[in-house]
C-alpha cells in the first residue's frame, strides 16, 4: 500500500506533494490529563465513569454490565438524567453553544475512550481508538456544543472492541436543544422520551452473551452479533403507558448489528420528525422506516383519539436482506434471504391508560434547514467514491481495513471544502473469494454532518434521506451520494461501518482533513 502515508504525529502540515502529508508535533494523543491549561471555562462540567455493574434485566439473577456514571460537578442537575434500573448511562442534555467538560474515568478492566456519536467535535476530542486509556486512567474532554437541537449519543470506541464494550452496556443519549427547536410548539418534558433499541442473548444465569460468526467461523467475515431478545431503554417487554396526548418518541437503534424495519402494528403511517441531526424542514409519512445501528428517527405519535385501554405495538416488521454470498463459506450458513436479520420482532407496547387534553398540531413547518447545492462541490463531476466489500475474509472499504495511524491520498480533504462522496454496497457479484459477498452497511462519519442527495438501487422505500445524518444504511446493492462539509476542524477523523461487528473487524478508516 504505497499510497498510505503513516501517521505518528499529532499535526499535519501541508507540503508541496499532491495530496502528500507531513507530520509534526508531539505525538501525545492522551496527555490532557489536567484540564484548562488552554483556558477553557465550560458551562457545564460533568464526571463520567465507565464502571463494572450489575443491573436486574431479567427476573431472577442479575445481569453483570459495564455501565456509564456521570455527575455533574458544575452548571445545573438537570444536565444528567439517569436511566432508572438500567445499564444505559445517564441522558447528558446541553444546549447548543455550551462549553462543555467531561471528565471521564475508566474504571472498566480493559481499555476504552468515549465517543460523542453525531456530535461535531475537534478531533482529539472525538474518542479515536488511538486515545484510547487504560484502566484506572482519564480523559478530559473540552469542546462547544456546535450541533443544532438533535438526538446525539454516546459509546465506547477502542478498536477492535467497540463491539462487546456496547454490547455489554456501554452507550448513552447525549441531547442537544437550541432556541429554533424551543419556538417550536413539540412534545416537552415526559412528553419527549428517548428510546434505545438493542438487542442481547441471555445464558441460563441471566448473563449477557455475546458471539458472532466471525468468532465462530474466522473464515468468513460474518454478518454480527444478532441477539434473540429486544431491549428498550435496557428492558426487555417494554411497555409505554401514556395519556391521549402526542408524544415525541426519539428512537435511536443501539443495537450492534441489527437492523429494524419500524411500523405501527395498526397501520397508521409513522410520523417523522428528525433523524440523525435534528428536526427534518418538514414531517415526513412512512408505512415503515429502516432503521440501522447508529441512526436516529424522531416520530411524532399522536395517541389523541384512541380511547384509554388501547394498545398499540411498534414492530420490526420482516424484510428481505438482500443479502447474497456465493463464496465457499457461506451458503453453509445462511442462504439468502432467511438469513435471521429479516425476521419479525415485537419493539414495544405502547398502552394508552389515561385522558388529558392537550392542543398540541403538526406543525407543517419544522426548521430551517440550509441545503447544500450539489454544483458547489469541487468533485461534483468526479464524486470520492468508496466501495464496501468482502474480500480476504474481512469486509473492506475500497479493499482496505483500518490502519491506526495511516490516512491514503485519496482520504486527504481540505478544511472547509464541500464534496460529494459516494458509498457503494457492491452487490457481491464482483467480489473476491469466487463470488464475494454482500451485507447491509451502515456507514457512519465522525466530523460533520451530510446531507444525503442521491440513492441508486433501491431495496426499500423505508429510508429518511431526509435532513441532517451521520449515518446512512447501504442494503446490498446500493449506492448512495452525499454532500459533506469539512468545517471548524482539521485533523484526522474517522469513518466506518456502524455494524460493531464490521467496524471491530476493520471496516473503518482514518479521513485527514487539511487546513
Ligand atoms: Cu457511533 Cu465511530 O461511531
Ligand atoms: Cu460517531
Ligand atoms: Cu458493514
Amino acid at each position: 500500500m504505497s499510497d498510505v502515508k503513516r501517521i505518528n504525529r499529532r499535526d499535519f502540515i501541508q507540503t508541496a506533494g499532491k495530496g502528500a502529508a507531513v507530520l509534526l508535533g508531539s505525538g501525545l494523543g492522551v496527555s490532557n490529563n489536567f484540564a484548562s491549561e488552554n483556558g477553557f471555562q465550560p458551562d457545564l462540567d460533568i464526571a463520567l465513569r465507565a464502571t463494572q455493574s450489575e443491573v436486574p434485566i431479567l427476573p431472577g439473577d442479575p445481569t453483570q454490565v459495564y455501565k456509564y456514571n456521570g455527575r455533574v460537578i458544575e452548571g445545573g442537575s438537570d444536565a444528567l438524567q439517569n436511566v432508572k434500573g438500567s445499564y444505559l448511562g445517564p441522558i447528558i442534555r446541553a444546549k447548543k453553544g455550551q462549553k462543555i467538560r467531561i471528565r471521564f474515568k475508566n474504571n472498566i478492566p480493559e481499555e476504552t475512550i468515549v465517543h460523542w456519536h453525531g456530535l461535531h467535535v475537534p478531533s482529539a476530542m472525538g474518542g479515536h481508538p488511538r486515545d484510547v486509556i487504560k484502566p484506572g486512567r482519564r480523559f478530559v474532554y473540552e469542546y462547544e456544543v456546535k450541533n443544532r437541537a438533535g438526538t446525539y449519543w454516546y459509546h465506547p470506541h477502542p478498536h477492535g472492541h467497540t463491539g462487546p464494550q456496547v454490547y455489554r452496556g456501554l452507550a448513552g443519549f447525549f441531547l442537544v436543544s437550541d432556541d429554533e427547536e424551543e419556538g417550536i410548539p413539540l412534545p416537552q418534558n415526559e412528553h419527549d422520551i428517548p428510546l434505545v433499541l438493542q438487542d442481547r442473548t441471555f445464558d441460563l444465569n441471566n448473563q449477557f452473551v455475546y458471539t458472532h460468526d466471525h468468532e465462530m467461523n474466522p473464515m468468513e467475515p460474518g454478518f454480527g452479533f444478532l441477539g434473540n431478545t429486544i431491549l428498550v431503554n435496557g428492558k426487555p417487554d417494554f411497555r409505554l403507558s401514556v395519556a391521549t396526548r402526542v408524544y415525541r418518541l426519539r428512537i435511536l437503534n443501539g443495537s450492534n448489528s441489527r437492523i429494524y424495519k419500524l411500523a405501527w402494528d395498526n397501520g397508521r403511517p409513522l410520523v417523522i420528525i428528525g433523524t440523525d441531526g435534528g428536526l427534518l424542514r418538514k414531517p415526513v409519512k412512512r408505512n415503515y422506516v429502516m432503521l440501522a445501528p447508529g441512526e436516529r428517527i424522531e416520530l411524532w405519535a399522536d395517541f389523541s383519539a384512541d380511547p384509554v385501554g388501547t394498545q398499540h405495538s411498534l414492530r420490526s416488521l420482516p424484510f428481505d436482506t438482500g443479502m447474497m454470498g456465493r463464496g465457499p463459506f457461506w451458503n453453509d450458513f445462511w442462504p439468502d434471504t432467511h438469513h435471521p436479520l429479516g425476521s419479525a420482532h415485537d419493539v414495544f407496547n405502547v398502552q394508552v391508560v389515561r385522558s388529558e387534553k392537550e392542543s398540541l398540531v403538526l406543525p407543517n413547518k419544522l426548521t430551517t434547514i440550509k441545503k447544500y447545492n450539489p454544483v458547489d462541490a469541487h468533485n461534483y463531476f468526479n464524486p470520492r467514491t468508496f466501495r464496501l466489500s468482502g474480500r480476504h475474509m474481512t469486509w473492506t472499504i475500497n479493499g482496505r481495513t483500518f490502519q491506526m495511524e495511516r490516512v491514503a491520498d485519496d482520504e486527504v480533504v481540505k478544511l472547509n471544502s464541500l464534496e460529494v462522496w459516494e458509498f457503494i454496497n457492491e452487490d457481491g457479484f464482483g467480489g473476491h473469494m469466487g463470488g464475494g459477498m454482500s451485507m447491509p452497511h451502515p456507514m457512519h462519519l465522525h466530523g460533520p454532518q451530510f446531507q444525503v442527495i442521491e440513492r441508486r438501487g433501491v431495496r426499500h422505500h423505508g429510508y429518511v434521506d431526509n435532513g441532517w445524518k451521520d449515518t446512512v444504511l447501504l442494503m446490498p446493492g446500493e449506492r448512495v451520494k452525499v454532500l459533506v462539509k469539512f468545517t471548524d476542524y482539521d485533523g484526522l477523523f474517522l469513518y466506518h461501518c456502524h455494524n460493531l461487528e464490521h467496524e471491530d473487524m476493520g471496516m473503518m478508516r482514518n479521513y485527514f482533513i487539511q487546513r
